[in-house]
C-alpha cells in the first residue's frame, strides 16, 4: 500500500508522523512508569471504619457485603488483622438499641456506653492503633437526626428545627467522654455551626490538648449514605418532628464555594484535619480545599460507594481489585492525604500482595 500522501516516510521506509514530543515514551515500560508516578496509595493512608453493637453475634449488613456489626471481641480481631497489614487507624460507629435513644441523645456521653468500652479495649490491646470516633448524635437520636429537634414547628416546611447550640453542647459532652476513654482523634460529622471551636475548648480545658479534631467540614446531604443508615438503623425517622432529611445542616450537593467557608471556619476554630464526604462524586471539593488550606485532607469513601463497587464486582461487571485500588489512588491524586474506606483491610491486603 502507498503511504497516505500527507504522512512522511523515514529512512527505514516506515511511516513517520513528524511529532517530536511523544508523551508515550514515558509510559513505555514499568521502570519508567513507576519512576514518574506522582501518587501512591499506602495502607498507612487508610482509616478503617467498623460498626459495633452490644449483641453477642455478628450481624451482616445487607447492602454492604463483607461488612458487619461486630461484637467487641470480633472488632478487636478485625483491628488486629488490619493493623498487621499496615492499617494504623480505625473509626468506630455504634448501633444503639432503641431503648437507649432519645431526642437529646444523652447516651452519647455515657462513660460506660458501647463506644467508650470499645475505645479502651482497643487502646489496651493495640496501643499503636489510633482510634478515631464519630462525634454526632444520630446513632443515639430517637428522631434519627444529628441534632436535638425542637418541639415547635418553626423550621423548614413548618416542621421542627435542628437546634444548633443545644446540639453543640451535647457534642462537647460526647467528645469529652470519648477523649476520657482514650480516643486519639474525635471527628465531628454533624455539621452544626461552631462545634469545632466549642469541642476544642472543652477538650483543652479538661486537659486533652493532645486529642486531635478531624472535622467533617464539607459533608453533603447525600443519597450515598443509605447503606450506612441501614447498618446503624440511624436514618431520619418519618415520624420525626423535623423533616426526614438532613438538608438544613448538611450541604447541598450543588454547591462548592460553601465548602471553602466551612473549611476556613474549621481551621480557624482549631481543626487538625478536614474531611470531605462523600468521596468519588466530590473529588473537585477535595481539590479545592487542598488549594485553600494547608491542613491535611481526608476523604470519606462512603457506604453507597462501597455498595456500588461490591455489587458490580459480585455481578462480574467490574474487576474489584483494580477498580477499587484505582478509586483509592484517585483520592490521593485529587489531594486527599487520608482515606476513610470500608475497603481498608482488603485494599491493604491487595497492596501487600502486589
Ligand atoms: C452521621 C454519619 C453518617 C455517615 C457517617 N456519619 C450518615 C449521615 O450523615 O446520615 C455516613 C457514612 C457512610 O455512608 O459510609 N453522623
Amino acid at each position: 500500500r502507498e503511504p497516505l500522501p500527507h504522512l512522511r516516510v523515514n529512512e527505514k521506509g516506515g511511516i513517520w508522523v513528524p511529532q517530536r514530543a511523544r508523551p508515550r515514551r514515558n509510559r513505555k515500560n514499568e521502570g519508567l512508569r513507576s519512576m514518574v508516578r506522582e501518587n501512591i496509595v499506602l495502607p498507612a493512608n487508610f482509616i478503617y471504619p467498623l460498626f459495633i453493637h452490644t449483641e453477642d453475634y455478628n450481624q451482616p449488613i445487607g447492602a454492604m457485603p463483607g461488612c458487619e456489626r461486630h461484637t467487641l471481641d470480633s472488632m478487636l480481631k478485625e483491628v488486629g488483622e488490619a493493623h498487621a497489614l499496615g492499617v494504623n487507624s480505625v473509626v468506630l460507629f455504634p448501633k444503639i438499641p432503641d431503648s437507649l435513644k432519645s431526642n437529646t441523645a444523652d447516651e452519647c456521653y455515657n462513660p460506660d456506653g458501647l463506644i467508650p468500652r470499645a475505645i479502651s479495649s482497643i487502646k489496651a490491646k493495640y496501643p499503636n492503633v489510633s482510634v478515631w470516633t464519630d462525634v454526632a448524635l444520630d446513632p443515639y437520636s430517637d428522631q434519627g437526626h444529628d441534632g436535638v429537634v425542637s418541639s415547635d414547628n418553626l423550621g423548614d416546611g413548618g416542621k421542627g428545627r435542628i437546634l444548633n447550640d443545644e446540639t453543640v453542647e451535647q457534642l462537647c459532652r460526647q467528645a469529652l467522654c470519648q477523649a476520657r476513654a482514650g480516643a486519639d482523634v474525635v471527628s465531628p460529622s454533624d455539621m452544626m455551626d461552631g462545634r469545632i471551636g466549642a469541642i476544642r475548648d472543652t477538650l483543652d480545658s479538661h486537659g486533652f490538648t493532645d486529642v486531635s479534631i478531624v472535622s467533617y467540614c464539607a459533608k453533603y446531604a447525600s443519597a450515598f449514605y443509605g447503606p450506612f443508615r441501614e447498618a446503624l438503623d440511624s436514618a431520619p425517622r418519618e415520624d420525626s418532628n423535623a423533616p426526614a432529611n438532613k438538608k438544613t445542616y448538611q450541604m447541598d450537593p450543588a454547591n462548592s464555594r460553601e465548602a471553602l467557608i466551612e473549611a476556613a471556619l474549621d481551621v480557624a476554630e482549631g481543626a487538625d484535619m478536614l474531611m470531605v464526604k462523600p468521596g468519588m462524586p466530590f473529588l473537585d471539593i477535595i481539590f479545592r480545599l487542598k488549594q485553600q488550606t494547608s491542613v491535611p485532607i481526608a476523604a470519606y469513601h462512603v457506604s453507597g460507594e462501597y455498595a456500588m463497587m461490591k455489587a458490580a464486582a459480585q455481578n462480574g461487571w467490574l474487576d474489584e481489585r483494580t477498580s477499587v485500588l484505582e478509586a483509592l489512588l484517585c483520592f490521593k491524586r485529587a489531594g486527599a492525604d487520608a482515606i476513610l474506606t470500608y475497603y481498608a483491610k482488603q485494599a491493604a491486603q491487595w497492596i501487600q500482595d502486589s
